[in-house]
């Protein structure tokens, strides 16, 4: 039987934080480990989104092109997701023209097929940015729950997906003001149709975790309803219909092919070209659909139904859904920086611990809260304490007192036994709670066997029985290396960079799940290290006085000017005579300053916390030898200086009155 396991497409529009690892990769990462131990037919297949609303809007604000975004997040993506040890079989990203073929194709057997038509719709566009609203572009306050913030595509608070046009008080996300209705053609997939299908699908998943299940019933049960496939966008797949050429694909459309498309480069790189279509044809293959809880609509009902309608592929059998990772007793929040981000966590500790803490406490069935000291006891009294520590007195006492030869044995006691029965029976029984993705379970389950060692080792006490009773001693001591053995296979999904010293120290080769039962043991131990170094509180202190501190932005590590760069800038003190809003924004204040020597007109994006009346009087900095530019039709000349956070405005002014026209330098 072959498997296929894939993890979300992340989008490459910043970092991988741990909510994406507990979400998806990690627990992903786990099960492929374990199930290549098993020697199971099986590949693991990612990459990154790189098209939609998501990325043009960080291409926007950090003032670059998507595909600087893209290639810089790739890349970061990538190379973070390998220190970390997450193996895929294949990372991709939709960007390249090998998935842009496979989902026109796609979309094209499925057109023809009759699953996709064109309709005219209302649709938001903003005349002042001279472009349709797709998706993000456009916030509101939500139609269902009535909380602001939500996106044209999907609310963030109550988690719906959402048709924009809904959207109550809509405005533009780049410059804030009220979106007039337009008329604009979009292809709509026929989701409608596969309802019953989809239905029947589902209700068969006997095994399905109850998140899931619900979550399409509820679906269900308000009636599924066509959807547009396609955006008035520049970045994205092209739709390949000549009626279409100015459209591109919606990107939650384009991106779950990429799963197909990543799998296809896999292929030819490892020089089968043809061995796709062994998993994607073969509807015995077992595909697996690890992705966080906002992404279920779209693999356990969007997505099935695309390749329902496509007709060649296998459906997903499985979609292990996690719920949300919070942190430090707060959602995770990407903007407010409430986040660890894992390229900042790798400058400072090793994989595994995080791994580790991650994965003992995954949200397999409700939110989580990771909390740094949570993950700092969690490396000093299980890692070191318990693990590391077992392992170490083991391999010390077989250096000191065998000089590192282990001892042989065959003829165990019952107390002996019973360590070995208990080394099989967990082997069989964590292998079962990982194939049922009970991850979270199979860790706390492996390290029941360290912790056996330990009060096994004490109970023993070698320390006396190697001069009282050295047989036993040598007994006791083969069956803690036996366990050592053991948990090198038993843990190295989990923890590989352990398992990999572990391996190192007894010279052994990789070896398949089942050898775990009765694991091997070599003739003596190579190199002894520490495994887990205890971490100091301070450390963790500083992670903790970090979080919601606002990172360096992109856009904020400018290059280095010279003073004569600086000279060319012209700052003057201004004095506010007028101001009124610009007809059709909120944000958009027309204000008449005075410059000493001369009156103009300013136009500023400060009105939704200055109220024009309120502007009046004030003095204020202005970059006078600005060249004259037009606002939403409005001539404005120069520029007022005033520090922006968001919805956070605040006027730079001045600690002295001043008249008008004196040169700031
Ligand atoms: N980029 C999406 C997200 O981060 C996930 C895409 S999954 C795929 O939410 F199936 F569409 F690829
Ligand atoms: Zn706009």
């Amino acid at each position: 039987m072959k498997i296929l396991v894939t993890s979300a497409l992340p989008y490459a529009n910043g970092d991988i934080h741990l909510g994406h690892l507990a979400g998806c990769y990690l627990p992903a990462d786990i099960y492929v480990r374990y199930q290549k131990a098993k020697q199971r037919d099986i590949i693991f297949i990612c990459g990154t989104d790189e098209h939609g609303v998501p990325i043009t809007i960080a291409a926007d604000l950090l003032k670059k092109s998507p595909q600087e975004i893209v290639d810089k997040y790739y890349k970061s993506i990538k190379d973070s997701f390998t220190q970390f040890g997450i193996e895929f079989d294949n990372f991709s990203r939709t960007s390249l023209t090998l998935h842009h073929n496979t989902a026109q194709s796609f979309f094209l057997k499925i057109f023809k097929k009759g699953y996709i038509y064109p309709k005219s719709i209302k649709q938001f566009y903003c005349s002042n940015c001279k472009m349709f609203l797709a998706d993000r572009y456009v916030e509101g306050i939500c139609p269902h729950c009535h909380k602001a913030g939500a996106r044209g595509d999907q609310c963030e608070v109550c988690g719906r997906w959402l048709e924009a046009s809904l959207l109550i008080e809509p405005k533009c996300k780049i410059c804030g003001s009220i979106p007039e209705s337009r008329e604009t053609t979009h292809w709509f997939f026929a989701l409608s149709r596969f309802q019953k299908n989809l239905e029947t699908w589902i209700a068969e998943k006997s095994n399905w975790r109850d998140n899931v299940k619900r979550f399409c019933e509820g679906w269900f049960s308000q009636g599924l309803e066509d959807r547009a496939i396609t955006r008035d966008l520049t970045w994205g797949v092209k739709v390949p219909l000549k009626e279409a050429q100015t459209k591109v694909m919606y990107v939650w459309f384009d991106a779950p092919i990429g799963y197909i498309s990543s799998t296809i480069e896999w292929a030819a790189r490892i020089g089968k070209p043809e061995s796709w279509k062994d998993y994607w044809l073969d509807h015995k293959t077992r595909m697996i659909h690890f992705i966080g809880k906002d992404n279920i609509v779209f693999h356990a009902i969007v997505w099935p139904a695309m390749l329902m309608a496509h007709g060649d592929y296998l459906l997903p059998s499985e979609i292990p859904a996690n719920e949300f990772l919070n942190l430090e007793g707060r959602k995770l929040s990407t903007s407010e920086n409430w986040a660890v981000w894992l390229p900042e966590y790798l400058k400072e500790f090793e994989p595994d611990p995080l791994r580790y803490a991650l994965a003992t406490n995954l949200p397999e069935n409700r939110d989580i809260d990771f909390t740094w000291y949570d993950f700092w006891s969690r490396n000093n009294n299980e890692l070191a304490d318990v693990l590391g520590n077992f392992v170490n007195r083991v391999a010390q006492f077989i250096k000191n007192n065998y000089k590192g030869r282990i001892p042989k044995t065959t003829d165990y006691r019952n107390e002996d036994n019973e360590v070995l029965t208990t080394i099989e029976k967990t082997t069989q029984s964590l292998g079962e709670l990982i194939e049922k993705f009970q991850i979270k379970d199979g860790l706390r389950l492996a390290m029941t066997l360290p912790a056996l060692g330990n009060r096994y080792f004490d109970y023993q006490t070698p320390w006396k029985a190697i001069k009282e009773n050295p047989k036993n001693c040598e007994r006791t001591i083969n069956v803690c290396a036996k366990l050592i053995s053991s948990l090198e296979i038993l843990l190295q999904p989990y923890i590989p960079f352990t398992t990999n010293k572990i391996r190192a120290m007894l010279g052994l080769d990789k070896r398949t799940w089942d050898e775990a039962k009765n694991p091997v043991l070599p003739d003596e131990l190579k190199k002894i290290e520490v495994l887990f170094p205890k971490i100091d509180k301070s450390k963790i202190d500083a992670q903790v006085a970090k979080l919601g501190r606002k990172q360096e932005k992109e856009t904020e590590k400018k290059m280095e000017i010279t003073i004569d760069d600086f000279k060319k800038i012209e700052l003057k003190v201004a004095k506010i005579i007028a101001a009124e809003k610009v007809a059709g924004t909120d944000k958009l204040v027309k204000m008449n300053i005075d410059l000493g020597t001369e009156k103009r007109q300013i136009v500023a994006g400060i009105g939704m916390v200055y109220p024009p009346e309120t502007l009046v009087g004030k003095t204020i900095i202005l970059v006078a030898n600005l060249a004259p530019a037009k606002i939403r039709g409005v001539e404005s000349h120069g520029m007022l200086l005033a520090t922006v956070e968001g919805d956070n405005i605040s006027l730079v002014t001045l600690d002295k009155e001043l008249s008008p026209g004196s040169q700031v330098s």
